[in-house]
């Protein structure tokens, strides 16, 4: 049976102070048949890391550098992220690929951004050789969906980011990227079918979740559907209440 997660990705948002508050609100959210994460910018992982054991919420980090050391100044590595108890990372988030929904950088700027298929498949080889389970983001663009090439952006993404990987070991999330920070939710039939599309593509993924513009409105509609296992909740994970719901509903 495939896992069932609630994935809360704070983005840059909460500091550690703000986050042991955000756990505080929470309060008890633990579930026998979900499983719930939460990804805090990296230096509240080790603060955090107490607070989210005691109530069964699983750390995730929202990256990874694919090398295990070295001179790459800023950079975080899977050895590091698993000394801090972190189980899950987000890989090849649309932001992170430098696909923004809205853009609000310069198009000549992207490339700075950009991370690509290859440089997916190097993360999730690293994370998966330190006990860490990577959420991989897939999806497309407004511009490719209005083009009929919804199936085949996703397909190549997961052929080429997971070339060579155990995919039993990786969790998917479905991000169309017109739906992310933009309250535009994919209608549930719709994430649906994409989701079971993904489901064919890679069989042996632990779970599929849908991502963008998650909210308590919407949540039990999304996660209703056939081939949807949980979520990937951006905006509506930095309010306890909200996400709270969100985690009831699934
Ligand atoms: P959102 O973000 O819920 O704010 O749309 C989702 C995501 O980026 O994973």
């Amino acid at each position: 049976m495939a896992l069932k997660l609630i994935a809360g990705n704070w983005k840059m948002n909460l500091t550690p102070e703000e986050g042991l508050a955000f756990l505080s609100a929470l309060g008890n959210v633990s579930r026998q048949d979900v499983t719930v994460a939460l990804f805090p910018s990296f230096v509240s992982l080790a603060p955090l890391r107490e607070a989210a054991g005691a109530r069964n919420i699983r750390l995730g980090a929202q990256d990874v550098f694919w090398k295990p050391s070295g001179a790459f100044t800023g950079s975080v590595s899977a050895p590091m992220l698993a000394a801090v108890g972190v189980e899950y990372c987000i890989v090849g988030h649309s932001e992170t690929r430098g696909r923004f929904g809205k853009l609000e950088i310069e198009a000549s700027q992207l490339p700075y951004f950009s991370e690509t298929n290859e440089t997916c498949r190097l993360k999730m080889e690293a994370l998966l050789a330190n006990g860490i389970t990577p959420i991989l983001c897939v999806g497309e663009t407004l511009a490719e969906r209005e083009s009929g090439a919804t199936e085949a952006t996703i397909a190549k993404q997961l052929k080429e980011g997971l070339a060579g990987i155990d995919t039993s070991k990786v969790v998917v999330a479905y991000e169309p990227v017109w739906a992310i920070g933009t309250g535009n939710t994919c209608a549930s039939d719709e994430a649906g079918r994409v989701c079971r599309f993904i489901r064919s593509e890679v069989p042996q993924v632990k779970a599929v979740l849908y991502g963008g513009s998650v909210k308590a409105s919407n949540a039990a509609e999304l996660f209703a559907q056939d081939g949807i296992d949980g979520g990937l909740v951006g905006g509506a994970s930095l309010v306890p209440d909200e996400f709270a719901r969100i985690i009831e509903s699934a």
